[in-house]
């Protein structure tokens, strides 16, 4: 199975840190913040990774990873998504790295304390389909929140205002082929984005769709407050660990 990093989007959340770099190099304690997707994967035994970036500071990443020999990578990419046309639509741009394989893809500003090799494990067992990684937050209307019936994924609601469970979707996802399939159906949604969670609805009408929650803690770091909170943890006890 092939990783990709999505590292695209503006950022805008974090102005003005983001008008001078890529919010995947600010700092989460003592590394910019992308190694830490960047060791998740290859701690989970995937080492051919696809970085997805944007915005006005690409060639920083090609000086931070280089060659991705120094993080434990075989082989790495890049490409570049123009505009901030969504999660989604940066995940389009994996299509030619995947070939035709299965994908586990980690948003570049997710960062977990352990690792999530058991869960990919468990994918790679499983013949069809997707599987996400759940897990329980004080404000899940931050996030994508599904909508559980004990041990079954009904949908995923974007960002709800009065959301159905406590449980965040993180942005940890395992998508087999069929995922650019479905990125070619979607429209824009209310926030001109392409969302991964129609993506993940898709897979759920299918019946596709399989989830695990995180052991753990995990925190996105694209606001003030979870950047700092993502150093905290960091500072407090690492990341990826086993
Ligand atoms: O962190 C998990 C959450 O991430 C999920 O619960 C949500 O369902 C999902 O939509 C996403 O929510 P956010 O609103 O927090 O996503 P954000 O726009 O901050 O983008 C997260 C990462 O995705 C970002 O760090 C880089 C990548 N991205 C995002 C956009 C909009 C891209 O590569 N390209 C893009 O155009």
């Amino acid at each position: 199975m092939k990783g990709v990093i999505l590292a695209g989007g503006l950022g805008t959340r974090l102005n003005p840190l983001t008008k001078i770099t890529n919010k995947h190099l600010l700092p989460v304690y003592d590394r910019p913040m992308i190694t830490y997707p960047v060791e998740c994967l290859v701690k989970a035994g995937i080492d051919d990774i696809l970085i997805v970036t944007g915005g006005n500071h690409p060639g920083d990443f090609l000086r931070l990873l280089g060659n991705g020999g120094r993080y434990g990578v075989k082989n790495i990419g890049y490409v570049y998504q123009e505009g901030e046309g969504g999660i989604a639509d940066a995940l389009a741009l994996a299509e030619n790295h995947a070939a035709g394989g299965r994908v586990c893809v980690v948003l570049g500003d997710n960062i977990l304390e352990k690792t999530i090799r058991t869960a990919v494990e468990e994918y790679r067992k499983q013949g069809k389909g997707a599987r996400i990684l759940l897990k329980e937050v004080d404000d899940p209307q931050r996030f994508g929140v599904p909508v559980l019936d004990g041990d079954k994924v009904l949908k995923i609601i974007e960002k709800p205002s009065d959301p159905p469970s406590g449980f965040a979707v993180t942005g940890i996802y395992m998508y087999d082929f069929q995922v650019f399939e479905f990125i070619k159906t979607l429209s824009p949604s209310e926030r001109g984005e392409l969302e991964i969670t129609d993506v993940n609805n898709l897979y759920i009408n299918q019946g596709t769709m399989t989830w695990s929650k995180i052991d753990g803690w995990w925190t996105d770091a694209g606001t003030f407050d979870s950047l700092l909170k993502a150093s905290n943890l960091v500072a407090h006890g690492g990341a990826n660990n086993n």
